[in-house]
């Protein structure tokens, strides 16, 4: 895995180096009988996001509006350009895949997991165990326990199978607890009780022994009762032997919160157990119109956020919840805030970037004087 990245960037960076090289020798010179960088992919700048990270083997993402993704081509040379993960913001979700009972559409995420292939990019699925976006047949279904449990086994073992072999990490259950700690009270924890999370990752497990499975929740960023809750289940999986690979902590940040509470040492711990670690919708989202502080507090927890997984060798990856504000889900849901993203309205870097770019660069070390 970790070759096959360096080499994909290195083709990349030497396709550029040759084309370069042909333009300052002039027109006569014939271009490469084959090229290195896979038709329609996009030339990744060595100053990338992806390209720093993949220096120390971390992989960067970002979540994919599809719909965007279709129809801005500047959008899209910034997916493919900055970012070695995707993960679909919305089109694997159940509500999705199966607006029907029995009849799937998996369109919008299979062109998506495409454009991945084509750009060198590993895929977060997301997500197959949730209590939100679901369809209305299965939420207004009136089913028994027993019903809702062969339901969920199916959606998992037909989603799972349907990508087996084109995703890295599976978010398989996302958000199952209150932030005191306690189990969130959803119809999956009320049809099977709490250990429908392990029959999640053992079903999808059967369904793609490959993938990298994930439990994945917000506010377990740093030590707390929630991360402590999570890190019990955690503990109690792997006893168990139950086939879960890794935590994810969503990473969605308020300037008006301050910063977690020592995120290293609780990814660490994590790590300690023997799962990987990753940030999987990172965003700080701050009160509009921003003000100079907040948009310094905003740079400051991208960054810290960024130390954090950089310094825990198990954290694999650090994804973006898209990079563009014109895009993002938290004015819609968080009403008066904003400004939220690495990207401004007009897909231009903003200062969060350069500060993501700089630990970057940081990271595979300072130059010695
Ligand atoms: C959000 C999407 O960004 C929105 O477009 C959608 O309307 C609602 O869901 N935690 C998650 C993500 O795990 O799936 C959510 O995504 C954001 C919070």
């Amino acid at each position: 895995m970790k070759l096959r990245r360096s080499v994909v960037v290195l083709a990349v960076g030497l396709t550029a180096l040759l084309a370069a090289q042909t333009g300052a020798a002039g027109a006569t010179v014939p271009p490469p009988s084959h090229s290195a960088k896979p038709p329609g992919a996009t030339v990744v700048p060595p100053d990338s996001l992806r390209a720093l990270a993949s220096k120390v083997g971390l992989r960067i993402g970002t979540a994919v509006n599809t719909d965007v993704l279709a129809t801005n081509a500047t959008y899209r040379q910034i997916t493919a350009a900055q970012f070695s993960t995707v993960t679909p913001e919305n089109v694997m979700k159940w509500q999705v895949v199966e607006p029907t009972k029995g009849t799937y559409d998996w369109s919008a995420a299979d062109q998506l997991v495409n454009f991945a292939k084509t750009n060198g990019q590993l895929v977060r699925g997301h997500t197959l165990v949730w209590h939100s976006q679901l369809p209305t047949w299965l939420t207004a279904g009136n089913y028994t326990s027993a019903q809702l449990r062969y339901l969920l086994r199916k959606h998992i073992t037909d989603e799972v199978t349907h990508f087996r072999g084109h995703i890295w990490q599976w978010d398989v259950v996302n958000e199952a607890f209150n932030d005191d700690g306690t189990m969130r009270d959803t119809i999956w924890l009320r049809a099977m009780g709490p250990g429908y999370i392990a029959d999640a990752f053992r079903w999808a497990h059967q369904a793609d022994p490959k993938a990298l499975l994930f439990y994945n929740d917000y506010n377990i960023e740093g030590l707390g009762a929630k991360s402590d809750a999570v890190y019990a289940l955690a503990k109690q999986l792997r006893a168990e032997g139950v086939p879960i690979n890794g935590i994810g902590a969503q990473g969605h940040l308020d300037t008006k919160y301050g910063f977690p509470n020592q995120m290293r040492q609780n990814l660490q711990r994590f790590a300690d157990l023997g799962l990987k670690v990753a940030l999987t919708e990172v965003d700080v989202r701050t009160t509009l119109p921003v003000t100079t502080p907040e948009q310094l507090a905003q740079n400051a927890d991208y960054i810290q956020m960024l130390e954090a997984c950089l310094l825990v060798r198990a954290c694999i990856s650090y994804t973006v919840w898209g990079f563009g504000d014109a895009f993002s889900w938290v004015p819609s849901v968080f009403p008066g805030e904003g400004s939220a993203d690495i990207y401004d309205e007009n897909l231009q870097p903003k200062a969060s970037y350069f500060a993501l770019q700089q630990t970057l660069m940081l990271a595979s070390g300072a130059p010695h004087r």
